[in-house]
């Protein structure tokens, strides 16, 4: 496999790991445990900082166009399909955002567009990971890819490199820890 995709799948984990909290976090808040609007803030901007603009900004400005100078196209086809999930990655992120007064509603709505977000983004990496990344290894180039793991190099030098990385692999480990004490204190709370 190659360093490129190695790194874009090390990515993919980092965020199935927040994936897998905010499911959590939906099961406990469906069941009366809330975690509050600052956990949702921070899932928010883990989703944002690192998954949209850090992950998806290499994919959509580097890595697809790529892709589309060496035969794919935008417009239809795997990497049409993978631009318009990131469109809907974001309007679900904004449904969350704008869910966060805990009216009995805006709960709901916040679990209904979190669950979409999830099962989409869940799939999506399976798609990349599985049927894109492996196509586009077959298209490119040695260049292409040094070329690739260059230009992945200095646009993460502009999102502040390994100190964005090691921020953000914190902030999943608090949220994940947060989701794990308020299911305790759940079951405390049950077993009183
Ligand atoms: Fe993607
Ligand atoms: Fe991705």
């Amino acid at each position: 496999m190659r360093g490129t995709t190695q790194r874009l799948m090390a990515e993919h984990e980092e965020i199935n790991s927040v994936l897998n909290t905010l499911f959590r976090a939906i099961r406990l808040e469906r069941s009366g445990t809330f975690l509050g609007a600052r956990f949702w803030r921070d899932a928010i901007d883990f989703i944002r900082g690192f998954s949209d603009e850090f992950h998806h900004a290499k994919e959509e400005n580097i890595l697809f166009p790529v892709y589309c100078e060496n035969g794919m196209q935008d417009d239809y086809g795997p990497v049409a399909v993978m631009l318009k999930d990131h469109e809907n990655f974001r309007s679900f992120l904004k449904i969350i955002e704008e869910s966060l007064s805990q009216g009995e509603e805006d709960n709901i709505k916040r679990w209904q567009a979190t669950g979409n977000f999830i099962e989409g983004l869940r799939f999506h990496i399976h798609k990349e990971n599985n049927i894109l990344y492996p196509m586009g290894e077959e298209i490119l180039s040695r260049e292409d890819e040094d070329c690739l793991m260059q230009m992945f190099d200095l646009v993460e030098e502009t999102l502040g490199g390994s100190s964005t990385v090691e921020h953000y692999r914190k902030l999943a480990q608090s949220l994940e820890e947060r989701v794990v004490q308020a299911f305790d204190g759940a079951l405390q709370t049950e077993a009183n």
